[in-house]
């Protein structure tokens, strides 16, 4: 039973500057809802009860979105805008289930990961990454967590990526796969493509265990002098805790990078009825201006 998830929301965003400059990169906005609700709503529908944000300076903004915010709800309350009240309301996480911690300093996902350390009750526990937008039919931890068994050790969800984007990922070492199940037999982070051990790349969706805290607890900087959760699952997997790609069914759009945030507007409005027409008629006229 996977109840808890964790958000790691206090990078710094720097690869979409200057717009996160004073807004955290997960209330960047793709259609009319920001990043961090997208990941919210999908734990949500994975059955997680209590959501643990790892934030910094700056990223208030995030805690007041989960809040209630009597002001508006006591217009839109008066002026009978009931659709609007609903839903501003049911973004709320309820009392008692939210916990905001601070990291101190942006010293890479894993750093924010052990961060948590105190408030994990269970065995396993959710990690989410507000940065990938995941769009699919169930939501993609839900499929995660109905797939997971202790067996499994930590999972990641994975996808394959082209050869010059490798050097951007976590990649597995594959030794065997199952259906939608990879078994890895290693993980590296950040590899050149000549060395990458496979395309299979891991994204922002984990179900961790516990122990996952003792090798983040040494605090060993990796790629980029960053501390790397990539690294802590290597260091668990190589002491016999299995390591587990899932290839989960959903689109997938890196909304840290500029390239992906467009695309995930794009397509989003493209499964919407009511954007749809719209865009098209833009796609028309941009393709007779080209
Ligand atoms: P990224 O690797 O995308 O880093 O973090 P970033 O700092 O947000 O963005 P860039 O690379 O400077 O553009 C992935 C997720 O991990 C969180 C981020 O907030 C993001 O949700 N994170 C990263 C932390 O919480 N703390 C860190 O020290 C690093």
């Amino acid at each position: 039973m996977i109840k808890t998830a964790v958000f790691p929301v206090a990078g710094l965003g720097s690869r979409f500057l200057p717009a996160t400059k004073a807004i955290p990169k997960e209330m960047l906005v793709v259609i009319d809802k920001p990043l961090i609700q997208y990941a919210v709503e999908e734990a949500k529908a994975a059955g997680i009860e209590k959501f643990i944000f790892i934030t910094s300076q700056g990223k208030e903004a995030i805690e007041d979105h989960f809040d209630s915010h009597s002001a508006l709800e006591s217009v839109l309350q008066a002026r009978g805008k009931t659709e609007d009240l609903e839903k501003i309301c049911s973004i709320r996480i309820p009392e008692g289930q939210a916990l905001f911690i601070r990291q101190h300093e942006p010293l890479g996902l894993g750093h924010a990961v052990w961060c948590a350390r105190h408030y994990i009750q269970e065995e396993s526990f959710a990690l989410l990454l507000a940065d990938d937008l995941i769009q699919a039919h169930k939501s993609c931890l839900k499929q995660m967590v109905e797939s997971y068994n202790d067996d499994d050790g930590n999972m990641v969800a994975v996808i394959d990526v082209p050869e010059s984007e490798i050097n951007r990922y976590g990649v597995l070492d594959i030794a065997r796969q199952s259906g939608a199940k990879v078994v890895a037999r290693g993980v590296v982070e950040k590899p050149s493509s000549a060395n990458a051990p496979s395309s299979t790349a891991i994204i922002g969706r984990y179900i961790l265990r516990k122990s996952i805290f003792g090798p983040l607890g040494l605090k060993k900087q990796g790629a980029g002098g960053e501390i790397q959760l990539t690294d802590a699952l290597q260091t668990l997997l190589a002491s016999d805790t299995p390591l587990t790609g899932f290839r989960f069914k959903g689109d997938r759009y890196d909304c840290g990078t500029k390239i992906g945030w467009l695309q995930a507007n794009l397509a989003l409005a493209a499964s919407d009825p009511e954007l749809r027409p719209y865009l098209q008629s833009v796609m028309v006229t941009l393709n007779k201006a080209s």
